[in-house]
């Protein structure tokens, strides 16, 4: 089947449908999304969106807090246009009918997180990513030039490749017709062909063991631009969320939002001592880099697989009223948070790099544009500061629909391109071998690519990358295409590309942390305890 659309959006969480939304008046959306549309990370988002709306926070203040959190590797352009924008764009999605919680008074109830030196999140209760999720979908089904496509994977974008072109990263006019598009239910391989496409495919911490992201994070988009020889960035920067339910074996890992240590509650070892201050003057709400290491620490240090998050000495009823989902999810494991200490530890969460992006989402292949965590835009530098990325992510996804619908109507559809091939495949019998060599890749990369890194255990994982490298293209290049083995071939890519990217960087930087190159003083080790101050 051949489809076009003006408006190719790959991904139906916050950077999907925010986009979708905004560029419905100037086309065709057809939004293509890999299992249900609301079955993003999007959706588990806890603590909320960091934006500036009252005194005495100022832009000032949480531009700075963005490049300390960042350990300065931030692009600080784009720092100032996320900051200075996030007003505006927070007021829109009031406007779309989200419903952020309220004080008495009637203004926003806001919280705080690790590195933020203002209350400025905003938050709906401790399902922040469910309310905003739920209202934007129900904008887009309403909407008469939007089509969803469910169960549908994007398995690779079009580009003159696929017409037969050598493409190679210096190519400098590599072009996106849109993208092969595998429809799960009847397995057929659709080709769609769109003047614009977006790609909003999220996160990828299922590359390692232990992860908050739901299982469609398996850094797709990024593995797509990587395989189209597009420019992807800063992938050493994996952001490690120090506080997940330690419950195994599930999976994904529960989050504790860090927004109930900024209620107050504390970190304590096994032995119950508070030992944050041993590492940073800012405590259990340092920046998480800071945090996950000290954890990570403490667990070598004592032989533990889990350190506490204490609760106990917070209001009760505040407390539950505030963290409903966390006191409910927590009783169902016997664990009734207002008298009994949270086990914790921490879990993959965040990929700071990604996707090279512009000012306006623009990625390096033209007409294809990125956004939200499968984009790399400059904004988190070395280290997110918590909460920013809901707020990016419509940033990027206002810029580039702004920018698309600009551009639309000098842009045309690639009729040449020729249908998916599938010619001699075969149904892949050996799926023991995909899902074994998932867990593989899993463990080499929690093992050696992980919170604490060194050259030793980076070259060790790349050698065994590359066996699984071979043996996947293996069986990909001899199968009927199925998800799994396109999710793993994704998860090589990625697990390839973080571990290249840590190998070349030659320090101790934000979340990249090798014992080989001891860390630097920056301005973010200097800071106020209390007020963050320099
Ligand atoms: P997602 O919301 O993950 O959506 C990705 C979409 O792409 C999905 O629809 C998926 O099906 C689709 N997709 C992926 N690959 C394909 C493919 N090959 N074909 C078709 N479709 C595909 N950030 C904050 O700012 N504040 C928070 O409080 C916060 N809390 C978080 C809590 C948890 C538990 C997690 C996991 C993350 C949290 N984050 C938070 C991070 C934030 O939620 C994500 O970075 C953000 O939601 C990403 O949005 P997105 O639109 O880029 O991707
Ligand atoms: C959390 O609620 O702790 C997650 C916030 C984030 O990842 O930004």
């Amino acid at each position: 089947m051949r489809y076009h659309t003006d408006f190719l959006v790959i991904g139906s969480g916050i950077a999907g449908l925010s986009f979708a939304l905004k560029v419905a008046q100037k086309g065709k959306v057809l939004i293509v999304t890999k299992t249900r549309a609301d079955e993003t990370a999007t959706r588990y988002a806890q603590g909320g969106i960091a934006a500036v709306m009252y005194t005495p926070d100022t832009y000032e203040k949480h531009i700075r807090d963005t490049m300390i959190a960042g350990d300065e590797l931030n692009d600080p352009e784009i720092v100032r246009i996320t900051i200075t924008e996030s007003t505006a764009r927070v007021k829109e999605l009031l406007e779309w009918g989200v419903d952020f919680d309220r004080t008495e008074s009637g203004r926003f109830d806001l919280g705080k997180e690790g590195g933020h030196s203002e209350y400025r999140v905003l938050h709906h209760k401790d399902q922040t990513g469910l309310e905003i999720e739920k209202t934007l979908l129900k904008r887009v089904l309403e909407h008469p030039n939007i089509t969803i496509w469910e169960n549908h994977f994007a398995v690779d974008l079009l580009t003159q490749h696929h017409l037969g072109i050598e493409v190679n990263k210096r190519t400098p006019d590599i072009t996106c017709f849109g993208a092969y598009i595998l429809d799960i239910e009847t397995n057929e391989i659709k080709t769609v062909l769109a003047k614009v496409t977006l790609l909003a495919t999220g996160g990828a911490g299922n590359v390692y063991s232990s992860t908050t992201n739901p299982p469609i994070a398996t850094g797709d988009g990024i593995a797509m631009v990587h395989r189209a020889k597009g420019v992807i960035e800063n992938m050493e920067f994996i952001q490690f969320h120090p506080t997940a339910l330690f419950n195994p074996p599930e999976r994904p890992s529960f989050l504790i939002t860090e927004a109930l240590r900024g209620f107050g509650a504390e970190l304590r070892n096994q032995k119950g001592e508070a030992f944050m201050k041993k590492y940073d003057p800012r405590g259990s709400l340092a920046p998480r880099d800071i945090v996950a290491r000290a954890i990570d620490n403490e667990m070598k240090i004592h032989g533990d697989e889990f350190v506490y998050l204490d609760c106990r000495h917070l209001p009760k009823n505040e407390l539950i009223n505030h963290f409903p989902n966390i006191y409910a999810k927590c009783l169902t494991i016997g664990i009734d948070i207002t008298h009994t200490m949270i086990p914790v530890a921490p879990a993959a969460h965040y990929v700071c790099g990604g996707i090279k992006t512009d000012q306006w989402g623009r990625s390096s292949i033209k007409n294809l544009y990125a956004s939200g965590e499968c984009a790399h835009t400059g904004l988190h530098g070395a280290n997110r500061l918590a909460s920013n990325s809901l707020l990016e992510s419509l940033v990027f996804s206002h810029r580039a629909a702004l920018d698309s619908a600009k551009n639309i109507d000098s842009i045309e559809y690639k009729n040449e391109i020729p249908d998916w091939n599938a010619e001699g495949m075969m149904l892949t019998e050996e799926m023991i071998l995909i899902t074994q060599t998932i867990r593989e890749l899993q463990s080499i990369m929690s093992s050696y690519v992980s919170i604490v890194r060194s050259n030793i255990r980076l070259e060790r994982a790349l050698r065994r990358l590359e066996i699984i490298f071979r043996e996947t293209e293996d069986i990909y290049n001899r199968s009927i295409l199925n998800v799994k083995i396109c999710e793993l071939r994704n998860l090589v890519a990625v697990a390839y590309l973080i571990t290249k990217s840590a190998m070349a960087r030659k320090e101790s930087r934000g979340l990249h942390y090798t014992l080989d190159y001891p860390p630097i003083k920056r301005a973010s080790e200097h800071h106020h305890p209390l007020t963050g101050e320099l």
